[in-house]
């Protein structure tokens, strides 16, 4: 687990979030599914919104609460940001084709994945944050190599 990063304010969650991005930006052909969990306005879309700024997506980032799914091209990488707070069954998520989005090169970012269940798919990363006051919390977790090598790359 990494060190808890204390976020202060929105412009630290957004940089957190480009730092991210970069960070992909170095393993442009690895799938990479990263699990975005905290409760209620702990910054998970935020961190999302960062993130695809930092990949170029200049257009709006909605929140995929109601859609559960939303897709964007990023100078040809497929980023897919999901909100499964709604999701009624986990095997929903078959309908959804989570599968099909799992192709190489992805990148997967979701928010509330305890609703999926064992249908989703396997983390390579978890972002835990937290409400602290005025702030947020962070921590990230690896937990598989792809995702050490994205948290090594933020690091270097
Ligand atoms: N580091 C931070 N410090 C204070 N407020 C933040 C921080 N990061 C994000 N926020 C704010 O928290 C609110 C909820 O964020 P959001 O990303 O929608 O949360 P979630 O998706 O986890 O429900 C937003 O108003 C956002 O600006
Ligand atoms: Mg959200």
């Amino acid at each position: 687990m990494s060190e808890q990063l204390i976020l202060a304010g929105p412009e630290a969650t957004d940089a957190l979030g480009r730092q991210l991005a970069e960070a992909l930006k170095a393993l442009p052909a690895a799938r990479v599914c990263i699990y975005l969990h905290g409760e209620l306005g702990a910054g998970k879309t935020s961190l999302a919104r960062g993130l695809l700024r930092g990949y170029g997506h200049s257009g709006r980032v909605p929140s995929p609460t109601y859609t559960l799914v939303e897709p964007y091209n990023c100078g040809g990488r497929a980023i897919y940001h999901l909100d499964l707070y709604r999701l009624q069954h986990a095997t929903e998520l078959e309908y959804l084709g989570i599968d099909e989005l799992a192709l190489p090169g992805a990148v997967l970012l979701i928010e509330w994945p305890e609703q999926g269940g064992n249908h989703l798919v396997p983390p390579d990363l978890e972002v835990f944050l937290a409400i602290s006051g005025e702030n947020r919390a962070c921590r990230m977790q690896a937990r598989t190599p792809t995702g050490s090598s994205v948290l090594a790359a933020m690091t270097a």
